[in-house]
Parts: structure tokens; C-alpha cells; sequence
């Protein structure tokens, strides 16, 4: 026998605090229908850490950053796996689960770093750099991951490049998290001109003013951020780490410089902690809704398909960096 579901009612409490009772409403009649449609259709719904709250506490049975959601696409029994995020994460998921439905909520949720290379892009950087491996960052396409030898989550990023024992490495395409990996390392690294259209926008003389506006503030940056920003922070990991980071120095004032939903989700569970909230919104992220996610499960939309030749050298990448 199933045991009973929550419903929105009973899961209020959890996100009091960043969803003000007035807002709650709005919300209600879509989760207690994605709770049921989940069930009904065994599907599991994967979560990114900038999903909205409503979203990341409410629907979400897996939460993380895009290396904890791609090892646990890896391992879900489910029959449809609901991707609450961006295209390139949701076709890691169907790399990795090829005979499982895989949708994703608003195919226009995509990436400026995955739309900032190709694959013909990757093949000429090999002609460029004869034997030089290439490293490429999950947020690209199934066909740019095809032409590369190994992936890297900004969670695994020094390790994976530490793991090839070759002198240099080409590392596609974000241009500041190489800069950032490049700074900890002694292996030399090519990288590509690709930014983040949220992190890019960070300054060093932001994380000034916010020091001098919150004496005291732990500065926690992605390393998606130009290298002078993560120079100037007191931290700098992937979601997951910056999230873990809070859990373990419990900072009594922390700013993250990063997507703008990270800090709702983090404070939830951090009431004694002070965020600081100058945050920069991914419009990508912000696609993926309540509604649409009730939309994709009623409808079964939107179906993610990859390539078959394609898809067998992506998950190849994929599956080498999941062995580091
Ligand atoms: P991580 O969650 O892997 O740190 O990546 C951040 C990001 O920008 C994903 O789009
Ligand atoms: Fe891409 Fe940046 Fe948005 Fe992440 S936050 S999905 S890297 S644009």
C-alpha cells in the first residue's frame, strides 16, 4: 500500500521563511497536483540549487548541485525523471538513462556557456593542440561533450584535470572557471572565451562594498566568477560546496555570489545564519515553474532526445569523469 502523500498545506512551514504568506496561495494548487502526478507516473523530479523554493523545497525528491544530479540520474528506478533545470542538465540525465523518459519543463532553458561553443569548435581546438586532452565542463551540449574526452562539473574540476597526467589540458568552455582550476594547478590550461551570463557580471568592488556595508560578511563565490572575484572571497566552490560550507562554519553573515535562489534555499535550512542577498538571476533557471512542471507530467513534455552516435561518446565523457 502507498503511504499517504504531503500536501501543500502540511509543507508550508519548511519554507516560511522565504515565501511570504501571501505569495503561498499561488502556489498551493500546483504542488499538491505534481505530488499526486509524481506518484501516479513513478517519475522522480531532479532539482538544481537555483530552482525557486516553492520548487527546490516542495517537489523536488533530489536536490544538488549538476554533479550530485547527474550521479543520482544515474541511479533513479523511476520510469520519467523530470529535469527542474537547464537543457544541458537535462540531457546529461538522458545520457545516462537512455531508456528512461527524460523531460525537461521549457525547452528554451538553456546556458550562454553551453551556447557559447560547438562541437566543430571543439575539433578545431584539437587540430590547434595536437594529444592535448579536452576537458569540458557539463554546461555544453551532448555533441560538444562527444567531441571531448573526459566532462567536469565545477564540483570535480581540479581533480578531473589532475587525473589525465598530461602536462596541458584544453578546458572548454568557461574561460574563468579554467583561469580559477588554472590557479590551483601546476598543469598548464588552454581555455576558451565562454562566461556565465550570471556569474560574469560580479566585481571585485562588489565584494568591497559588500564588506564595508556588512562588517564581518563571509564571502562565498562560484567558480564561475572572474578569478579577481574569487580572489577577494573567503571561498569559492560549486553550489553544493558553497551550500556545505554554510552547513559547516555557520558564518552569523554570509553573501553568496551567485544565482539569486541559492540563498532562499540555504537560509531554509540555516535559520541562525544572516544572508546577505545581492544575488544576479539566471533567466534560464527562471523558466522552469511550478506550472510547467505540472505541464510536463499532465502532457509529458518536453521529451529530450539525443542522438544515438551522438549520445555514446557523450556518456562517455560523462561516465569518465563519474570514475574520478
Ligand atoms: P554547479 O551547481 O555545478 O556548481 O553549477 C552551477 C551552474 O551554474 C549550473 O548552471
Ligand atoms: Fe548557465 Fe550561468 Fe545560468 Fe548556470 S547560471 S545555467 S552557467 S547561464
Amino acid at each position: 500500500m502507498h503511504s499517504s502523500l504531503p500536501t501543500a498545506a502540511s509543507l508550508y512551514d519548511r519554507v516560511r521563511r522565504v515565501i511570504p504568506p501571501i505569495e503561498w496561495p499561488a502556489f498551493t494548487d500546483d504542488i499538491d497536483a505534481i505530488l499526486t502526478l509524481r506518484r501516479e507516473r513513478n517519475a522522480v523530479i531532479l532539482a538544481h540549487n537555483y530552482q525557486t523554493p516553492e520548487i527546490f523545497h516542495c517537489v523536488a525528491d533530489i536536490v544538488g548541485d549538476s554533479l550530485a544530479l547527474a550521479r543520482r540520474a544515474m541511479s533513479t528506478e523511476a520510469d520519467v525523471v523530470v529535469l527542474a533545470g537547464v537543457h544541458f542538465m537535462a540531457e546529461t540525465a538522458k545520457l545516462l538513462n537512455p531508456d528512461k523518459t527524460v523531460l525537461i519543463p521549457d525547452l528554451d532553458a538553456g546556458c550562454s556557456l553551453a551556447d557559447s561553443i560547438t562541437a566543430s569548435d571543439v575539433r578545431l581546438m584539437r587540430q590547434r593542440y595536437p594529444g592535448v586532452p579536452v576537458v569540458t565542463y557539463v554546461n555544453t551540449s551532448a555533441a560538444v561533450k562527444a567531441e571531448s574526452d573526459i566532462c567536469c562539473t565545477s564540483g570535480n574540476a581540479l581533480a578531473v584535470v589532475e587525473s589525465l597526467g598530461a602536462p596541458r589540458v584544453i578546458m572548454l568552455p568557461d574561460e574563468y572557471l579554467a583561469r580559477n582550476i588554472a590557479a590551483q594547478t601546476k598543469i598548464e590550461i588552454i581555455a576558451w572565451k565562454g562566461h556565465c551570463e550570471v556569474h560574469e557580471r560580479f566585481t571585485p568592488a562588489d565584494i568591497r562594498e559588500l564588506r564595508q556595508a556588512y562588517p564581518n560578511v563571509t564571502v562565498l563565490a562560484h567558480p564561475e566568477c572572474p578569478p579577481e572575484v574569487v580572489a577577494e572571497a573567503d571561498f569559492a566552490g560549486s553550489t553544493a560546496a558553497m551550500s556545505d560550507y554554510v552547513g559547516r562554519h555557520r558564518p552569523a553573515r554570509v553573501v553568496l555570489m551567485t544565482e539569486c535562489s541559492m540563498s532562499d534555499n540555504v537560509a531554509v535550512e540555516h535559520p541562525e545564519v544572516e544572508f546577505v542577498r545581492p544575488c544576479n538571476l539566471c533567466p534560464h533557471m527562471k523558466r522552469i515553474t511550478l506550472a510547467n512542471i505540472r505541464a510536463a507530467l499532465e502532457r509529458n513534455r518536453h521529451v529530450v532526445t539525443v542522438d544515438a552516435e551522438v549520445a555514446g561518446r557523450a556518456r562517455l565523457a560523462v561516465e569518465r569523469m563519474l570514475a574520478v
